[in-house]
């Protein structure tokens, strides 16, 4: 039966039906040939067979643009590419840009003045399709340059540097002035760069994982003595084969460690379509997909709810038969619920005020992080122990939890962070595959390498999560927000993920910009029967901004207040505390407010065309958390070793992690105005558990403040060393975990100390947005974004920054959304024809302006700049359709159909 059903397998063996046919052609200007089977694209051979891997896969479908190469000059996508077009023809990628085409050297220096690489996971087929473009347009215009990358997808620039980038190859626009270029363009523009996928040692094996068809239902058995017989398999791997606890379980593990239910391969039941049930090591990709075909799972269907309210609801179906952490019966499917104390007397404020806006439900979509890299790790073992590569954004994390499940010290677990293609929180958490990896490889005696599709990756998500927001406030006759109170309901999947933070997160970090006299909230997680959901690019955050910023327009309208004016004069300062206690030590946002004020020429919104509006919103974000994730108050959260090699080098290396937010210029940028090396005299390494000192890694938005504190620090005690005489100095400098005896001010935090931090960014946003009336389609025609970064360390990164989040926010505003199949639990848009994100055509033009404070909770003063800006951007827009239309939707995205529904609201019952 099985070999009926399957086409490779007969006889016991792999049949060898395949042709191979010889193809000749040209790479890069040089004449080749390959012997390849029929089905062969061009980006199989490209990075298999010519080892040619600056041509990316960002999917597998034609729908990121990442595998763009040239064919007779003209741009197609390698993945959708067979092998056979292309005999005769001449080829050029990303590795031969500069040498055969004319202006493609150009294009990759103006990538990197321009900072159209962040990640860079984009950059080769960006950099592709640009060369084509100038080959036929010298010089082409805005448009025409939108238009040729409209197949190009990048989730980091928000597009606008990019362009810029070409504009100035083409001579249209003069290139930037002295900028801090990104230490890592030239291996980001030139397709050296090492990404996971990237990565091939000799012998390396391919893994594969077989996943659940079910949102819930028991295994019965799971059969893999077939697919063991397979030639070329190597290893094939379930629970069983994972070690045990004390409690006779595998061993459970998690980002925090308190709540850790995870394992790495279901045990006992699936609890969501996609799950990983049975792991494969083979040869090649062929015989181990053929062998997850040959493992037969038998399941016993369980009854599965895919909606948090429906869970919450007496009766529903436990998502869970057992509480996946302790092992003991689920009464409910509560996974944390969070009650904050009151903060002041929030009855007498709804009593008191002059206006109140009524409750009105929020709904904030869940959606994935799509970096252009999907997820990929390498493992293998030697004397020394094992050695795991991941595009992670926290190898010291991984490095403790590869430990754990393998029952391996953590001394002989080595963590190197490949070069990662974006994060945004995807990369933040320890995957699944990257603990099969490990024991896969264990099992088969030789590397073996898992990289994620891209529909695995939504399998994966810790994604944003589902939030419906009912909120309430109190305004009085000034403006003045005198008392809130909200009710959130977070779906967070089927596992914890960073789930006990994110509860906190929503509800603590309401407090500014806009002080709020009177404060109460609860916020209930809760399990489902999908994908974990975890944290997004500004973690929990935005969802309760969106619902408070609609609000407060709803209340300037009532009140006849300037939206502006009113959060210029709830605006909280320098030096003040939020109304749950913590202090803001340093506030820019009536400057951040100014800016966008003037840019967007606020003053004539009333003039603005029908169907046209402006609106407003602001934001405030943790730079780094109070205290670290594993750990104890005695630890240290980041550190940096300087040391100066004999040839005038001087090597500042941590574990910190390098995600194309910047943190490698950064240091580099840091380390150079402290001990006055000139910074081409700096290498910097990150992101290696053996090659530097801890840093707890890319999350949360420390970097800037914690790792740059270590930075500055390491720096003064290399000056101080070399002042004493030494000439070799090595030193380290370190940031501690902020407790009462570090910092006085923790004492004054009430309710908890979760969404503490050291500081808070600060940011404005105006959105101009044109309505169409009769089909509801939202254009966003301009976006002006002012943020409060501290001292700016490197500005063109900060800028870099913040174009990026307004683009997110954006992008999360009109197109993201994840959803699921009520009857099958399978998510409708597992890949990127359905789950949309912005594209260049559709990326409005966003002017970014940076204010700087005066901010002494650092040495470098500097504050976060990396997700701050996304959080007022979905209110601004929403705002400025409220202003164009009179009415706006509670619910993102603003689809036509909401947009349509609202305005049929608005003209049946007047609201
Ligand atoms: S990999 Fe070819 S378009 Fe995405
Ligand atoms: S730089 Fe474009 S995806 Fe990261």
């Amino acid at each position: 039966m099985i070999d009926n059903d399957c086409p490779f397998f007969k006889n016991g063996e792999l049949s060898q039906r395949c042709v191979m046919t010889k193809r000749s052609f040209t790479i890069n200007g040089s004449p080749s040939s390959f012997d390849v089977p029929d089905g062969r694209t061009l980006l199989e051979l490209l990075r298999e067979d010519a080892g040619l891997t600056g041509t990316k896969q960002g999917c597998d479908m034609g729908t990121c643009g990442s595998c763009t190469v040239l064919r007779d000059g003209q741009p197609i996508l390698a993945c959708l590419t067979l092998v056979a077009s292309v005999e005769g023809r001449e080829i050029v990628t990303v590795e031969g840009l500069a040498e055969q085409c004319p202006k493609g050297q150009a294009l990759q220096e103006a990538f990197g003045k321009c900072g159209a690489a962040q990640c860079g996971a984009c950059t080769p087929g960006m950099l592709m399709s640009s060369s084509a473009l100038l080959l036929r347009a010298p010089k082409p215009s805005r448009v025409e340059i939108a238009e040729a990358l409209a197949g190009n997808l990048c989730r980091c620039t928000g597009y606008g540097p990019i362009f810029d980038a070409v504009e100035v190859a083409s001579g249209t626009r003069e290139p930037p002035e002295n900028p801090i270029v990104n230490i890592r363009a030239p291996e980001m523009s030139d397709g050296s760069a090492v990404y996971g996928d990237d990565l091939h040692l000799s012998g390396t094996l391919v893994g594969k994982i077989l996943r659940s068809p079910h949102a819930h239902a028991r295994i019965l058995s799971i059969d893999t003595s077939v697919a063991l017989t397979l030639p070329g398999v190597r290893a094939v791997v379930t629970i069983a084969d994972f070690k045990k606890g004390e409690d006779g379980r595998a061993i459970r593990y998690g980002i925090i460690p308190w709540a850790g239910d995870e394992t790495a391969l279901a045990e006992g039941e699936v609890v969501f379509v996609g799950q990983e049930v049975v792991a494969v090591a083979a040869d090649d990709e062929a015989t181990a997909l053929t062998a997850l075909n040959l493992i037969v799972v038998e399941y016993e269907v369980l009854p599965h709810v895919v909606d948090a309210l429906q869970a919450l609801k007496p009766g529903a179906p436990l998502v869970h038969t057992l509480d996946p952490r302790k092992g003991c019966p689920l009464r409910n499917n509560v996974f944390k619920e969070v009650i904050l104390p009151d903060f002041g007397d929030v009855d007498g404020a709804f009593a008191r005020s002059d206006v109140v806006i009524e409750e009105d439900t929020f709904v904030y979509p869940g959606s994935n992080h799509v970096a252009i890299e999907t997820h990929s790790a390498t493992a293998f073992w030697d004397k020394d122990g094992l050695r795991l590569f991941s595009s992670t954004q926290v190898p010291h994390y991984l490095r403790l939890t590869a430990g754990l499940v393998m029952g391996e010290p953590i001394e002989r677990v080595r963590v190197t962070q490949t070069k990662t293609g974006g994060g945004f929180g995807g990369k933040s958490d320890i995957g699944p595959f990257e603990m099969i990896v490990c024991l896969l490889s264990k099992l088969a005696g030789a590397p073996v390498k898992i990289t994620l599709t891209r529909e695995e990756v939504f399998y994966l998500h810790r994604g944003r999560h589902t939030t419906v927001i009912k909120m309430r406030i109190a305004v009085d006759h000034e403006g003045n927000v005198v008392g809130v109170e909200s009710d959130v309901v977070l779906d967070g999947g089927a596992f914890a993920s960073f789930g006990p933070i994110t509860p906190y997160y929503l509800l603590q970090l309401l407090g500014g910009p806009v002080k709020i006299g009177a404060y109460r909230a609860r916020s209930v997680r809760v399990y489902t029967n999908k994908p974990p959901q975890g944290p997004k690019r500004g973690h929990g955050t935005p969802q309760p901004r969106f619902a408070f910023e609609m609000l407060l327009d709803r209340a300037s309208r009532r009140l006849g207040i300037d939206p502006m004016e009113i959060r210029r004069q709830g605006a909280i300062a320098s030096g003040e505390f939020t109304v749950n206690g913590f202090p803001v030590p340093s506030s820019g946002i009536l400057e951040c407010l100014k800016k966008v004020e003037q840019a967007s020429s606020w003053h004539l919104r009333d003039r603005l065309p029908p169907g046209y509006g402006l609106g407003v919103a602001v934001g405030m974000y943790i730079s780094g958390t109070a205290g670290a994730i594993h750990g104890s108050d005695d630890d240290d959260q980041s550190n940096v070793a300087i040391r100066m090699e004999a040839d005038g080098t001087l090597v500042v290396s941590t574990q910190a992690s390098e995600i194309g937010q910047g943190i490698d210029t950064m240091l580099a940028v840091l380390a150079s105005d402290v001990t006055e090396v000139p910074r081409d005299r700096i290498r910097v390494i990150t992101g290696d558990t053996a090659l530097g000192p801890k840093d707890l890694g890319a999350y949360s938005s420390r970097g800037t403040i914690m790792l740059g504190t270590a930075c500055v620090r390491a720096g003064e005690a290399f000056v101080k060393a070399r002042t004493s005489g030494e000439e070799l100095p090595n030193v380290t400098g370190t940031f501690m975990t902020i407790t009462p005896e570090r910092d006085p001010r923790v004492e004054g935090y009430r309710g908890d100390m979760i969404g503490a931090s050291p500081t808070y960014s600060m940011t404005a946003y105006v959105a101009l947005v044109h309505v169409d009336g009769e089909t509801g389609v939202v254009t966003v025609k301009k976006i002006w974004v002012a943020h409060d970064c501290g001292r700016a360390v490197n500005p063109d990164a900060v800028h870099g920054q913040v174009q990026g989040c307004a683009s997110m926010a954006d992008s999360e505003a009109r197109f993201e959304c994840l959803t699921y199949d009520e009857e099958m639990g399978l998510p409708h848009q597992p890949h990127l024809l359905g789950h949309l994100i912005t594209t260049a055509l559709d990326a409005p033009n966003v002017v970014s302006f940076i204010v700087e404070t005066e901010d002494h909770m650092s040495p470098h003063g500097a504050k976060e700049a990396g997700e701050g800006p996304l959080l007022p951007g979905p209110p601004a827009i929403g705002n400025a359709i409220l202003a164009a239309i009179g009415t706006a939707p509670t619910e993102l995205p603003f689809t036509p159909e909401r947009v349509l529904e609202a305005l049929d609201r608005l003209n049946k019952e007047g609201r």
